[in-house]
């Protein structure tokens, strides 16, 4: 008898075990819907305070998160969504970047329009799937690729030099997530942590002095965590609305 429970939660353990090693690239069932009453893209207001950009990265195939928005540090990341209705679906589904918060019924994503749309085998289809509303689908977080960019740093509008600095990070490629921003003086070195005031917007009361040199802590599913310093300085004299190219780029 003991011995039989015992064999029985080696079992379990071991299928535990294989599930857990085997489905970081599995797809996960849930529910999308769509921006009401959107245009095709995104919305310019979201979450994560990407502005504009937010609406139309991507091509427009965006997504409002609800508990993959993750307290902001979801912002950014990408996830492979396709609907699971064979008569409408294609296979592949979507890539969309998540550029804010927001969950309806039962649903992990509010997609854009035109990732709605796109999830359908063709434009008659895409007719009928977006009259559906809402539909049960699967997903998985992929890397975001966007040729030919690097990393960008786009000042906040709400920025003020030198007394406040407010800035988003554009254009980051791979399925990691930035968990930490530090900027440092170039001349002595001196650094101090940004503190994330919402979404993916990293701010700082008294930034420090002179050209700015950033660090951005990419932390992996896994828990490996790497410092990236970009190969361009933020200027001195750093324009609110403004982007800078940090002259790096990351494949994962
Ligand atoms: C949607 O996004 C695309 C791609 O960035 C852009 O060309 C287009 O003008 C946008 N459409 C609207 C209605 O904002
Ligand atoms: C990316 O940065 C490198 C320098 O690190 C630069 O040579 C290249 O032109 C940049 N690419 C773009 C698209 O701006």
């Amino acid at each position: 008898m003991a011995l039989s429970l015992f064999c029985l939660l080696l079992t379990l353990l071991f299928m535990q075990t294989m599930a857990d090693t085997s489905c970081t690239d599995c797809f996960v069932q849930s529910r999308a819907a769509y921006y009401p009453n959107s245009e095709v893209n995104g919305t310019d207001v979201g979450a994560c305070g990407f502005g504009s950009f937010g609406a139309t990265i991507n091509g427009g195939d965006v997504s409002a998160a609800s508990d993959l928005y993750r307290d902001g540090v979801g912002c950014g990341a990408c996830y492979q969504v396709r609907c699971t209705n064979f008569a409408y679906c294609s296979d592949n589904g979507v890539t969309v970047v998540i550029t804010d918060q927001g969950s309806g019924d039962n649903t992990d994503f509010i997609l854009s329009k035109r990732a709605f749309g796109g999830m359908a085998q063709t434009q008659d289809k895409a007719t009928s799937l977006l009259a559906l509303g809402v539909t049960d689908i699967e997903y998985r977080r992929v890397s975001c690729s966007y040729p030919n960019k690097n990393i960008t740093v786009k000042i906040d509008e709400s920025s003020s030099n030198p007394h406040f600095l407010a800035f988003v990070i554009w254009f980051q490629q791979g399925k990691r997530d930035i968990t930490a921003v530090q900027l440092c003086e170039t001349e002595n070195f001196m650094c101090k942590l940004l503190d994330r005031s919402h979404g993916a917007v990293w701010t700082s009361t008294s930034p420090p002095n002179g050209p700015l040199s950033l660090r951005m802590l990419f932390s992996e599913e896994e828990g490996q965590e790497t410092w990236i310093v970009p190969v361009n300085n933020i200027p001195q004299d750093w324009i609110a609305g403004q982007t800078y190219d940090s002259g790096v780029q990351v494949d994962n």
